[in-house]
């Protein structure tokens, strides 16, 4: 594996406090006690979690990213330049919101194929008073990528592969290993045509393969799994990297990807 760039943590080393000052029009108003807290780095999933209801927020342990994984993701995003991320499956927003919230500069695009999601996360963004978090109802494959240079995923395709009455939100869209296969096919292709220096974070991968055309410069333990950082270089490269299950990276030329073998 290549050495990665290590990242140091404290907030003011990337003028993360500058950032956490917010001066636009109508940044007067009283803030809503979560983005508070999230702005003075309180990452808090029993708190946050409060913003949804009912199945939403039963789910979020499974399903949803942690605060302190989200707020950690978009810091590195924005350390390496990213500015316009895109969170591939936001589900209720919870990435795209908690991001929004401690990076008022970069601005976050959720695209959900669940319209009950897309509408919790809507109004909760509104409810934080966020401008700069926003969401589309639809495919992942539908949308155009090549508006964001920054991405991010936490495992969007696995509940495909869920067994009966385990792993899945709920039935309100087709799951099958079959749309696995071909989602994460599109999302590999789609990487690799990517135009280099653009930034993709993984949190328990995507199911896929990343294409070795990208450097993989940061990765730390975050949540239940790890946090990788991939920064795709001008070069082309012949094979992948490939996230498996126990938390460890391979590189190699040749590696295949059958359902739930990554
Ligand atoms: C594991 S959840 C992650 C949600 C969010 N990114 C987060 O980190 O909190 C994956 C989400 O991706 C959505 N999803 C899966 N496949 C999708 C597709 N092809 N198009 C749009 N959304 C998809 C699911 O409905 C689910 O809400």
């Amino acid at each position: 594996m290549e050495a990665t760039v290590s990242l140091p943590d404290s907030a003011s080393s990337d003028s993360a406090s500058s950032e956490l000052r917010d001066e636009r029009p109508g940044a007067a108003a009283p803030r809503h006690p979560i983005r508070r807290a999230l702005e003075a780095g309180e990452y808090d999933d029993e708190l946050f979690d409060e913003l949804y209801s009912g199945r939403i927020r039963d789910a979020s342990a499974c399903f949803w990213t942690p605060v302190a994984v989200a707020c950690r993701a978009a810091t590195l995003l924005a350390r390496l330049g990213a500015s316009r991320v895109l969170d591939v499956g936001s589900g209720p927003g919870k990435f795209c919101i908690a991001g929004a919230a401690v990076r008022p500069k970069l601005t976050f695009t959720g695209i959900e194929q669940r319209a009950d999601l897309v509408a919790a996360a809507r109004t909760t963004s509104r409810r934080l008073g966020l401008d700069n978090a926003s969401f589309e109802l639809g495919e992942v494959t539908c949308m155009d990528w090549d508006a964001f240079d920054g991405f991010y995923f936490f495992n969007p395709f696995g509940e495909n592969l869920h067994s009966p009455d385990e792993d899945h939100f709920d039935d309100a869209v087709e799951l099958s290993g079959g749309r696995y296969l071909r989602e994460i096919a599109w999302v590999e292709h789609r990487l690799a045509t990517l135009v280099p220096g653009s930034i993709v974070a993984t949190y328990h991968g995507f199911g896929g393969r990343v294409p070795a055309s990208y450097d993989l410069v940061a990765e730390e333990p975050c949540g239940t799994n790890r946090l990788r950082i991939w920064v795709k270089s001008g070069a082309w490269r012949a094979g992948w990297w490939r996230e498996l299950y126990g938390g460890g990276v391979q590189r190699g030329r040749f590696f295949d990807c059958p359902p739930g073998g990554r």
